[in-house]
């Protein structure tokens, strides 16, 4: 795409491209995380995000799988900075540690780069499929992962429906919508959708992912725990957008080195999850850090720190949970097959 001067693709394509070309790609050439980089994930404010993500995984093992051997699997692990403090916890509860098998599933060869050298001391597995898993229990993770995986866009005018492409000509990029048969699309999906609504965003990756995750629980038992930047009511919008250096920028003004996203519609993920069988719950991020402890984790924290590091430390957490941050921007998402009455962090 990057070495084309005239080209026409459809919007998922283009994401694609921009984010992983091999060359060009923005995950493929950057470091995108922290102060220094164009966003902050809540493992890299606080270390305390993922000691509660901890005490989720060792209850959910303790209530299911206890004394079993499980598979942990972090898909997407960005600077492996989750994995790293959740295995740092376990460390803690020996009979846990022991039956825990860390894996990663992670797209950016220069992230995994980065990862390996990060986590050398810890005794993790890299996945590039998940065909020799073995038949384990298994909790997937993923932190802003299904936000950060390609959609398409369709919108209706004057009756018609139409897919957004991306077309650049010479230097410059825009949006080019073309007719489609939204029919088609309703069968692949299996959804009927083009009644009830006038703009679709559609996560073709996230749906083939999710397919692949669901094959994996039904056959070896587990579960799937998101969480992401996502919204709830039904009527879906336009949530494409770029981000660099921390702000939001026009998603054609420096294609490859700006990080792009959307944000997760949770009605229209609850429905495709339900055609796989599975069953969704869903909470606010501030409501599950809350309800698994974070201010008391906080308070032991900070009982012999200073006043600086005590300010800091309560600084953090409120950026995971207040709702004017990311309390209630974020949602954490729990996948499971039905039966399952496993509800902590959701009440
Ligand atoms: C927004 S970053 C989040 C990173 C990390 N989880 C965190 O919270 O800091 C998205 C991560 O998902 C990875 N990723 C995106 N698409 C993927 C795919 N199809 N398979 C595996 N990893 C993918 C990216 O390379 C990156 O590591």
């Amino acid at each position: 795409m990057f070495d084309k001067i005239n080209f026409k693709i459809p919007l998922d394509k283009f994401i694609e491209n921009a984010l992983y070309h091999p060359k060009k790609g923005y995950y493929s050439t950057k470091n995108p995380f922290g102060k220094e980089g164009d966003f902050i994930t809540a493992p890299n404010i606080s270390k305390v995000f993922s000691e509660m993500i901890f005490i989720w995984i060792i209850s959910y093992w303790q209530k299911f799988y206890k004394n079993k051997e499980i598979n942990i699997i972090e898909l997407g692990a960005g600077n492996g900075e989750m994995i790293k403090q959740i295995i740092i916890s376990s460390k803690k509860f020996n009979n846990f540690h022991k039956n825990c098998n860390f894996k990663i599933f992670e797209k950016s060869e220069k992230l995994i780069k980065l990862q390996k050298s990060r986590l050398k001391k810890y005794n993790i597995k890299w996945l590039k499929n998940f065909d020799k898993l073995d038949n384990k229990p298994v909790i997937f993770l993923g932190n802003e992962f299904l936000d950060a995986l390609p959609i398409k866009q369709y919108i209706k005018n004057n009756g018609s429906w139409y897919e957004r492409y991306v077309k650049k000509h010479g230097k410059f990029f825009k949006f080019k919508n073309i007719k489609c048969d939204i029919k088609k699309i309703e069968k692949k999906l299996n959804l009927n959708l083009s009644n009830k609504h006038k703009f679709l965003e559609v996560p073709f990756e996230a749906i083939k992912i999710l397919k692949k995750l669901d094959f994996i629980i039904t056959k070896k038992r587990g579960c799937l725990l998101f969480i992401d930047y996502a919204y709830t009511k039904c009527e879906m919008i336009d949530t494409l957008q770029a981000v660099k250096k921390h702000k939001k920028v026009n998603l054609f003004d420096d294609v490859g080195n700006a990080d792009i996203s959307h944000i997760i519609n949770i009605p229209f993920l609850k429905e495709i999850v339900k055609k796989l069988n599975l069953r969704l719950k869903y909470t606010t991020q501030r409501n599950f850090l809350l309800n698994l402890g974070i201010m008391k984790r906080a308070e032991l924290l900070s009982s012999n720190k200073n006043f600086l590091e005590k300010a800091n430390i309560f600084y953090r957490i409120t950026r995971l949970i207040d709702k004017k941050q990311m309390g209630e921007l974020f949602k954490v998402i729990y996948i499971y097959k039905k039966n399952n009455k496993f509800n902590l962090g959701f009440k």
